[in-house]
């Protein structure tokens, strides 16, 4: 994990990464889930793991093609792996982590809303005839509640993926989401039926908390998660 060529400029911090795609049961054999695939978090982590930080990898669901098995990653990040399934485990396992951590990305796809009850037997269609309806609720922004609890120091990165026409109406959307969220940087990028989800690039643009664009990066999911740790050094360098 520790390839001779990479800059040692995260030796002794701690990064939290959380990566894939989170699933919200609806009974034992069904969820609801998303199209993360999990390659932009895990990408982070093997890209701070790589430069020396002591990373922690918090992951949902992550496409099977890209998800070596849970002892490979382990001996990978030489630290910790946690797997969730719900955006509740992810939460509570990513407060735990976060309360020592220098670094928290949030690359999780976390569901939004989830079912508001959990049927503990399969759901039989007899039961409810041509058409089904469920009921969900909102799940808590974990995001928000990390800028909002962090310790004095720690630098705190979100996503936001968004369906933006443009440039401008992509950071438009961007400083609403960072004003609610409180983030430090936040990594945006466009989605679209065809793009960002599964694919090997990936096109962000890095804004700061006053919404300023610091970083554009348009390459592999790689190129973009060296260029995020980039931003994390220099706002670091600017604050001392
Ligand atoms: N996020 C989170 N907890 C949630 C939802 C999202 O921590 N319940 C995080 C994501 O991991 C990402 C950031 O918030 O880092 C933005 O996610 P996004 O889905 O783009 O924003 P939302 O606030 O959920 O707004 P919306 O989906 O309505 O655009
Ligand atoms: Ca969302």
């Amino acid at each position: 994990a520790n390839p001779a060529s990479a800059p040692q400029d995260l030796a002794g911090r701690q990064v939290v990464v959380s990566a894939g795609g989170t699933r919200e049961p609806l009974d034992p054999v069904r969820f609801i889930g998303n199209r993360s695939s999990g390659k932009q978090g895990l990408a982070i982590a093997r890209a701070a793991a790589a430069r020396g930080a002591r990373v922690t990898l918090v992951t949902a669901h992550l496409d099977a093609d890209v998800a070596p098995a849970t002892g490979d990653l382990r001996t990978e990040f030489g630290t910790e792996v946690i797997r969730v399934e719900t955006a509740e485990e992810l939460a509570t396992a990513m407060r735990a982590e976060a309360a020592t951590a220098d670094v928290v990305v949030m690359a999780a796809a976390v569901a939004d809303y989830r079912p508001a009850t959990v049927s503990e037997s399969k759901i039989k269609k007899d039961d409810s005839g041509d058409a089904l309806s469920l009921t969900l609720e909102r799940t808590p922004d974990i995001l928000a509640g990390l800028a909002a609890e962090r310790p004095r120091g720690q630098v705190v990165v979100g996503f936001a993926a968004e369906t933006a026409p443009d440039r401008e109406a992509l950071l438009e959307l961007g400083r609403t989401k960072m004003a609610r969220k409180g983030a430090d940087l936040l990594a945006l990028n466009v989605v679209g039926w065809r793009t960002g989800f599964g694919a090997d690039d990936n096109a962000v643009i890095v804004i700061d908390r006053a919404g300023v664009p610091v970083a554009e990066v348009d390459g592999s999911k790689d190129a973009v998660a060296h260029a995020l740790l980039d931003a994390v050094l220099e706002l670091e360098a600017a604050r001392d």
